[in-house]
């Protein structure tokens, strides 16, 4: 089962820019062969098989071309010589009388398709009926708020206090890359996708509030941490105060968040609790279109690919791409390397150059 999983983990490609095909490799003849109560499990590898049988181990060696099938059952067993057989689905029929037919796989045939296509057949209706649009901030609140302001509906109902900024917040470091690339793309509606307590979120929202009051900033995270947050419980070290996000077996990054924008009068971010998947499904769905999206989420190498993809087909020509972590990261290193390869792009750094970047034609 393992050797399975790696054997199809390693062979994952995309195809295209919106599916993840998982490729089976060519085991046409592999599986457990049967006929004249008898049951052979075939292994292939080339063109040579081998068969094997629970009680007497290795019971023959062959060679497969096409739909033929030579096979030698060694000399002293039962059958021993060498048999010519024809293969018609799951049917082998010997030359000479006889046939096997295939009664289980040593895995799945075919190849696996994950569909991370934002627009599937259920979402086609709903995504016709709205015209691409920039939304509003109320817009969003109305949409996901149901009209209630999501800064005064929070009311710190666990009593904490803020523990203060993320100290190693790239963007909230350099807040100039954030205001680069709001101005590069034109921005009137952007996505941050992994927003933590919020350092990165002022510092766009500061700079989309310079572009005059209508921008809006969708923070979508779910405020559950990624795997780190998990471990290490405490975020020692990583802001002012030492907070134990996990101390009563939830976390409390959301409310982290929240009294860092209310304590900072942020009026033009509307948070969106949800994975950075459903995040860019729902715009999709929504069709509401970002200038800029950057994802600055968990970092995990397959993860990051497929948020790329799906952000990157919101775009209009001339939004931004951009995202945290490159090249320090190896697994974003590599997952926007082979991004950026497989759409020809080029890839660009905001000011920093802690901040990539890639703009849609
Ligand atoms: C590195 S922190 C973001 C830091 C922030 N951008 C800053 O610079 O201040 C990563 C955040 O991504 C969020 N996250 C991780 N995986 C996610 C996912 N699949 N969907 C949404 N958010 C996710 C975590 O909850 C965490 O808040």
């Amino acid at each position: 089962m393992t050797r399975l999983l790696v054997l199809v983990l390693i062979i994952a490609v995309f195809d295209g820019a919106s599916s993840l095909v998982v490729k089976q490799p060519p085991v046409d003849w592999g599986g457990k062969w049967c006929g004249a109560g008898t049951c052979v499990n075939i292994a292939q590898e080339g063109n040579k098989v081998t068969g094997r049988e629970t009680t007497f181990g290795t019971v023959g060696t062959g060679t497969v071309d096409g739909n033929s099938i030579t096979y030698t059952w060694p000399a002293g067993s039962a059958w021993a010589g060498t048999f010519s057989g024809t293969r018609s689905g799951s049917t082998i029929s010997w030359q000479g009388g006889g046939s096997w037919s295939l009664e289980a796989l040593p895995h799945p045939a075919g190849d696996i398709t994950v569909s991370v296509d934002v627009f599937p057949s259920r979402y086609k209706n709903v995504e016709n009926l709205n015209p691409p649009t920039h939304p509003t901030r109320a817009d969003l609140v109305a949409h996901l708020y149901q009209g209630h302001d999501p800064m005064h509906l929070f009311k710190n109902p666990r009593l904490l206090k803020f523990a203060g900024d993320l100290k190693w917040s790239n963007v909230g470091n350099n807040p100039t890359d954030a205001c680069y690339l709001v101005n590069l793309a034109n921005a009137s509606f952007m996505v941050e996708a992994g927003c933590y307590v919020g350092t990165s979120t002022k510092a766009w929202s500061h700079c989309m509030q310079q572009r005059g009051p209508s921008g809006v900033v969708l923070a979508v995270d779910t405020w559950l941490g990624d795997l780190a947050t998990w471990v290490e419980h405490v975020d020692a070290g990583s802001r002012m105060l030492t907070d134990d996000v996990l101390r009563d077996g939830r976390q409390s990054l959301y409310d982290q968040f929240m009294l860092n924008m209310q304590q900072n009068n942020v009026t033009n971010v509307v948070p969106f609790s949800a994975t950075s998947i459903i995040g860019a499904r729902w715009l999709a769905t929504m069709n509401f279109v970002p200038d800029l999206a950057y994802i600055d989420t968990a970092h995990e190498e397959g993860e990051t690919a497929i948020e790329l993809e799906l952000y990157w087909r919101l775009l209009k020509p001339g939004g931004i791409l951009a995202g945290d972590d490159y090249p320090g990261w190896p697994a974003v290193k590599h997952d926007v390397d082979a991004f950026v390869a497989r759409h020809e792009l080029v890839l660009q750094f905001a000011p920093s150059r802690n901040t990539w970047f890639v703009v849609k034609q």
